[in-house]
Formats: C-alpha cells, structure tokens, sequence
C-alpha cells in the first residue's frame, strides 16, 4: 500500500479506512491516459487524497462527503493529455467519473463531478458554478475549496517554491504545510 509508512502515523488514524478504500479503488479501476507523467501520477493523486481526507476530517464533513472528495482526488488528473496546464483536463476527468459510474452502476455524486471539473479553472469560476447547480448546496463549494488546497498542498513535488501558502483557502491546509513537505518525503521513501 502506498503511503503504509505514514498510515500509522496518529495523525493519519482517523482517515487511514477511507484512504485505504480509494487507494486501492484508484490502483484496480481508474485508467491514466498518461501514466508515465512526470507530474501527475497515481502516487500525486494518492497524496492528494490522503490531504484531501485530513482536511476534510478536521472540518468534520459527514462520510458522504469524504467519499466525495476521495473519489474527486482518485480521478481528478486520470486524463491529462499533457504536464502542463492541461485546460479542459478536469472536465474530462469529470465525465470519465460520470461514464465510470453510470457503467459499473456507483451511485453517481454530483459533488464530485463538480469538484473534479472545475478543479483546473480559477476558484471564482468554479465556485460561481457550483452555486448555479440546482443540486449542490454551499457545502459543495466548501468541498471544492478543500480539494484545491489538498492539490495545492501537493505542489512542493515541483519544488520547494511552488507553493503560495497566501492561496490556500482553509485555516486546516495552513496547519498541514509541514505536513504535506513532509509527506512528500516519505513517499520518496516509499517508492525506494
Ligand atoms: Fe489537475
Ligand atoms: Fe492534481
């Protein structure tokens, strides 16, 4: 299991399940389109994932909406067609989760589909979006929020400039840039 080394950390203890569940999820069923990317890796969406699920953990989201974002983190770069920006990839990654779930019949969350599509765009796009969508309520915004910090916590791979802490959006991602250097160097360990 990727990231085993830090499971058992006592900060990992209340998300170590779900982490677990979409992991393997991810590794048995979701397709790359570019698995030798050099950045956007099933190891970077599992790393998003297990942020994902701090955030989410600290802000006390209910299970359904963990599973939410946990599935956002497993898709959200499976169809990239580039390293770059990559415009459009979080839309096509979006309806790829939609196609997934309508064909092996999951129960198909709206959230998700939101937070995946627009998690390359500018918050202000994406979260006027998902306030316009009859289906999704604030909390859908909060979501979203809480996936681009996890993806944003996930930027010192690129090096130890590359992220802004003055543009994450929650108080819990402020509280886990440490954490997120220091994650990044046990799944270097990992990887060994
Ligand atoms: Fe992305
Ligand atoms: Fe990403």
């Amino acid at each position: 299991m990727f990231l085993a080394n830090i499971l058992n950390d006592p900060v990992c203890q209340p998300i170590k399940k779900p982490y677990e569940l979409w992991y393997k999820f991810m590794e048995e069923n979701i397709e790359f389109w570019m698995p030798d990317s050099e950045w956007h890796t099933k190891t970077h969406c599992a790393r998003v994932l297990l942020l994902a699920l701090l955030i989410g953990n600290q802000k006390g989201l209910s299970d359904e909406e963990m599973d939410a974002l946990g599935m956002a983190a497993i898709f959200h770069d499976s169809r990239r067609l580039d390293d770059g920006i990559d415009e459009g990839h979080g839309r096509r990654a979006a309806e790829y989760y939609k196609d997934y779930c309508h064909e092996h019949h999951l129960p198909y969350n709206a959230q998700t589909y939101y937070i995946t599509c627009y998690h390359d765009q500018d918050d202000s796009l994406g979260l006027s979006e998902i306030a316009k969508s009859p289906c999704l309520s604030e909390r859908g915004m909060l979501l979203y929020q809480i996936f681009k910090d996890a993806d944003a916590l996930d930027r010192f791979r690129l090096g130890p400039d590359a992220l802004n802490v003055n543009m994450l959006r929650t108080e819990e991602a402020h509280g886990l840039v440490d954490f997120a250097k220091y994650l990044l160097q046990k799944s270097h360990e990992t990887n060994l």
